[in-house]
């Protein structure tokens, strides 16, 4: 039996009554702190190098980070001189403050004083852990004892900040109660409200309290619930900025910061793609273009996502997933033929209401708003529809296939991916359009052609048709005059073979090509002999020849279908079946004699 689940002690939710946060709705984008360079680097394999941090640092204040936590200078060489070669070197603009985490210990908080000389804007991060759990197994101490590690620590830091500001440096303090989700409410806002009064922080200098889910270990409504009852309880709320930190251990970061952000946080520590310990730190990617899709800007400029992705990859060594939300390769493919039709719709329906919103099922967000392109967005596979290859034929070819020519075309695509196998590309479709359509070896072809415009003997505008045409190895010299080129050429070919077709359905347009357009036209045909009706394309840039080549398409391929049928055995029946009828009708006819 599978047991093990006994051990797990399961969460105690936070009692709270009259909770708000589930009416509000997230209006703003929240202050973003990249936690990349600290925490993400931290649960790297392979750690940055400082080419790899520089460039790293460089694409956040691009994107728009305004708080970026560079490291832990007190703890490890290179992060110390990563930190010195970010302030001296002069890589940080004005407007962005570089953080820096520290423990709760004197020696560390003095080498970090060391390391941030120099800077303008700097976030002095320092934190213990206070959750039940670790002050039981890790430290052995009571709360006050835990309490004092911080006080203490915030009373150095305060003392130690004085020459740094008179040196003109804009120095913000921040605390996190380290595995804040698993230490009483109470306690947590006991434990800041007293770091609040060590920093002396006031509505005018606020602290930032940093509330981490240094281990998720509930559902983002329970955080929720804790979150708002820690903002009800801490008697100093006015001077503190409420920051979530949260990871990821049960998958539900981001809901969890959007459920933070509801219950009053005002800040979030993330990181590009949810790297970070274990199972990472919360994606500010997905947690930016969340709000961006519900209409909020975000202050975050994600537009090229595959240079940010690229970005990420070459310096974490790190892959982002196929399925990551709005990054990965195939968030923008649909594969299922009902997906792909709905979205072929949608497209049209932009087109065609001009509405200034976004509104295609399945793509909740325009590929283009992160550097992405409709293009890919179709692969078709044997599980694809007829819409998926007329959307594939229209956007990347500009051929928009009559509706009724959808299943045939569709089919002609299904029948090869299940003959292959695998997915198919637009080029393959491509090819099979032009072998099945647009290039057939025969048995017709048009030799020679010239059209003219003329008046009939009523004065009516017509056309006359002139032209050779080559039937295997035979060649006919046709003319005709009809009212227009598909007329003319009816009439230049009755008698042949060839007429034995009816004139079902038509449909043309131009296709653009930079500055040449050239007309296509689709032409469904019924061969009178097997009753079957097969569509027929062509391309030509003159207008009247189009419609002629579709129609040898469409006769093309009704000869070609005819090769693979028992013609004899269709031309016996269809004679049997016309006399039949004859003789009805003429049965028919001596009846009705006989009555008058
Ligand atoms: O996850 C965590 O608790 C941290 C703190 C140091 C803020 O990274
Ligand atoms: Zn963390």
């Amino acid at each position: 039996m599978y047991e093990g689940y006994k051990k797990y002690i399961p969460f105690q939710p936070q009692p709270i009554e009259g909770r708000t946060w589930p009416e509000k709705v997230i209006t703003e984008a929240p202050v973003w702190c990249s936690v990349d360079l600290r925490d993400g680097n931290q649960a790297l394999i392979d750690p940055m190098n400082m080419q790899e941090k520089l460039e790293y640092f460089h694409t956040l204040v691009d994107i728009g980070v305004k708080e970026i936590e560079i490291g832990f200078p007190s703890a490890s060489d290179t992060d110390y001189e990563i930190c010195r070669e970010l302030i001296e070197g002069g890589h940080i603009p004005d407007d962005v403050t570089i953080q820096v985490l520290v423990q709760a210990r004197e020696h560390l908080i003095r080498k970090t004083f060391e390391a941030i000389k120099g800077a303008k804007n700097v976030i002095l991060h320092f934190y213990n852990s206070t959750s039940t759990l670790q002050r039981k197994v890790v430290f052995g101490m009571d709360m006050d004892g835990i309490t004092k590690i911080a006080t203490d620590a915030a009373d150095l830091i305060y003392e130690m900040s004085a020459s740094a500001i008179a040196d003109g440096m804009n120095l913000r303090y921040e605390y996190s109660p380290e595995s804040f989700m698993g230490t009483e409410m109470d306690y947590a806002a006991e434990i800041c409200q007293a770091v609040i009064e060590h920093i002396h922080a006031t509505p005018e200098k606020k602290i930032i309290l940093n509330l981490p889910t240094t281990v998720e270990n509930c559902m983002p409504n329970q955080f929720a619930d804790m979150l708002e009852y820690f903002c009800r309880t801490l008697p100093s709320r006015d001077c503190a900025i409420i920051s979530l930190h949260p990871h990821n251990d049960r998958g539900c970061g981001v809901a969890t910061t959007e459920m933070g952000l509801l219950a009053g946080a005002e800040r979030v520590e993330a990181t590009l793609f949810g790297n970070g310990e274990r199972t990472g730190n919360v994606d500010m990617v997905t947690l930016a273009m969340n709000m961006y899709t519900q209409g909020v800007d975000p202050k975050l400029d994600f537009s090229d996502i595959n240079a940010i992705k690229d970005m990420y990859e070459r310096c974490t060594k790190m892959p982002v997933g196929d399925r990551q939300p709005y990054a990965g390769k195939l968030v923008f493919t649909a594969f299922s033929g009902s997906h792909q039709d709905a979205i072929n719709k949608g497209v049209h329906y932009m087109k065609s209401s001009n509405s200034p919103y976004w509104e295609i099922p399945y793509l909740p967000i325009d590929p283009a708003d992160v550097g992405r392109e409709y293009e890919p967005i179709i692969r078709i596979n044997s599980q694809s529809g007829k819409g998926g290859t007329a959307y594939v034929m229209e956007h990347y070819f500009g051929y928009d296939l009559p509706k009724a020519m959808h299943p045939e075309f569709g089919a002609v695509v299904q029948k090869e991916t299940d003959r292959v196998g695998k997915e198919i590309s637009p080029d393959d479709i491509m090819e099979l359009f032009k072998r099945e359509y647009l290039e057939q070896e025969g048995p017709y072809s048009l030799a020679a052609h010239s059209f003219k415009e003329m008046l009939n003997s009523e004065g009516r505008l017509v056309v006359r048709f002139k032209g050779t045409i080559n039937y295997l190895d035979e060649t006919e010299d046709v003319e005709g005059i009809g009212n227009g080129p598909i007329d003319a050429f009816f009439n230049a070919i009755k008698g042949f073979d060839m007429a034995k077709f009816t004139f079902l359905d038509y449909k043309s347009h131009a296709i653009s090509n930079g500055s040449d357009s050239i007309g296509v036209t689709y032409i469904l045909l019924e061969d009178q002999i097997t009753n079957e009706r097969y569509w027929g394309v062509g391309t030509s840039s003159n207008i009247y020849l189009a419609p002629l080549m579709a129609i040898i398409s469409s006769i093309n391929r009704a000869f070609a279908d005819r090769a693979t049928m028992d013609m004899d055995a269709i031309i016996a029946a269809k004679e049997a079946a016309e006399a039949a009828a004859k003789e009805a009708a003429e049965a028919a006819e001596k009846e009705e004699a006989k009555e008058e």
